[in-house]
């Protein structure tokens, strides 16, 4: 991955790469879909919480070119080897493998009736580190740039639970919606309040003058398909079964405190409401432009995922007490799945700088460092 300093690819430096790799290929297509951070709402969605995600400038861009060879060729700029199979015969991608959701992405529009029957690939992308959506922003940002229908095809929710679709069916995480949510529908200079139940949607800005998101690279990676994350949704199976909810409505319609028997699935259970909770107080204090009870709920979120959903770890905790102890610091928390990956804030626009140089010089080798996070809106075709 690209450091977060790293000039940002554009439309033009994207089809000249694609050109210089596959020479002989008609003009491609292409498409760009961003990462997001999180600001709050983590391990919710999948039980029909609330999130607030916000898309970021940085992503993915492909680039691709249907022809009638048969055979997917592609290259990652960021990744090696190149692949190359063929469309009937794909092969077993090792777990984590990019082949996965490049044989996902075709697989999906495949059932759609709009896959290409062959077709040249090219990817790239400057997401800084782990914890960002690499995964969502590939997946929108494949069937994007393979879907035969072009600009008539996959667009808003639909496209999202697409890209939802290849992390279930063929990478393995059994993942919510927040995270293709956030980089389709996301837009510029705002979060996404995101209702996962019933999956609707509405903007909650983040005025750059009132409020900087900062992210900061735990330096610790996270693999979600082999980590704790299928097991803890496996848990709240059994709890919404034991409460007799719809797994899909257990964020919303648990009663708080709901006595399970079980001490550890009381601790799941508490994270769920109490984190349900603070996403609506931290979306009524943005629209209200209360930003220290913004951070507060923050804050509290991180506490939460630490000590009752226990997914943070050693690092994240003092990454996130790093951005406290900074003046003009509102809030920090994980964000994400955790087990690794980053630390969001929110600071003062005016303790930008002095934050992220402090933060930074206390980050570990293994980081890729400390940014600013902006949001230009979601994904797109033509980039
Ligand atoms: C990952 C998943 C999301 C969500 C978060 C935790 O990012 O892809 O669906 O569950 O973890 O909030």
């Amino acid at each position: 991955m690209a450091a977060p300093t790293a000039e940002a690819p554009t439309g033009a430096s994207v089809a000249r790469a694609f050109a210089a790799h596959f020479p002989d290929a008609a003009a491609p297509r292409l498409a760009f879909a961003p990462g997001r951070v999180n600001l709050i709402g983590d391990h919710v969605d999948y039980c029909g919480g609330t999130v607030l995600p916000m898309p970021i400038e940085q992503g993915t861009w492909v680039a691709a070119a249907a022809n009638e060879s048969g055979m997917l060729r592609a290259v990652s700029v960021d990744r090696e080897p190149a692949l190359a199979f063929p469309l009937d015969r794909p092969p077993r991608f090792p777990d984590g493998h990019w082949g996965r959701f490049l044989h996902g992405a075709l697989a999906v529009l495949e059932a759609d009736g709009a896959a290409p029957t062959g077709a040249d690939v090219l990817v790239t992308g400057n997401i800084p580190c782990g914890g960002l959506s690499s995964s969502a922003s590939l997946s929108v940002a494949l069937l994007l740039a393979l879907d035969g229908r072009g600009d008539a095809g996959l667009t808003g929710l639909p496209l999202a639970r697409a890209a939802q679709r290849i992390e279930h069916e063929h990478v393995g995480v059994a993942c919510g919606l927040m995270d293709q949510a956030a980089v389709v529908l996301g837009e510029a200079g705002a979060a996404l309040e995101f209702h996962c139940a019933d999956a609707t949607a509405s903007a909650v800005p983040i005025p750059e003058e009132e409020i900087a998101i900062l992210v900061a690279d735990s330096g610790v990676p996270r693999t979600l398909a082999g980590s704790a994350y299928n097991e803890r949704r496996d848990a709240l199976t059994r709890a919404a079964e034991l409460a007799g909810i719809e797994f899909t409505r257990l964020a919303t319609s648990l009663q708080p405190g709901t006595a399970f028997g079980d001490a550890e699935l009381e601790r799941l259970a508490r994270h769920v409401t109490g984190e349900q909770a603070r996403v609506e107080a931290a979306c009524a204090a943005a629209r209200a432009g209360d930003w220290p009870r913004f951070g507060r709920l923050l804050d509290a979120s991180h506490a939460s995922l630490r000590d009752d959903y226990a997914v943070s770890c050693p690092a994240l905790d003092r990454l996130a007490e790093a951005f406290r102890r900074q003046p003009g610091c509102f809030g920090a928390r994980l964000t994400g799945a955790g087990f690794g990956g980053a630390v969001v804030a929110a600071v003062r626009p005016d303790s930008v700088a002095a934050c992220l140089a402090a933060v930074t010089a206390g980050l570990g080798a293994d980081s890729r460092g400390a940014f600013r996070a902006r949001s230009r809106g979601g994904a797109r075709r033509g980039e």
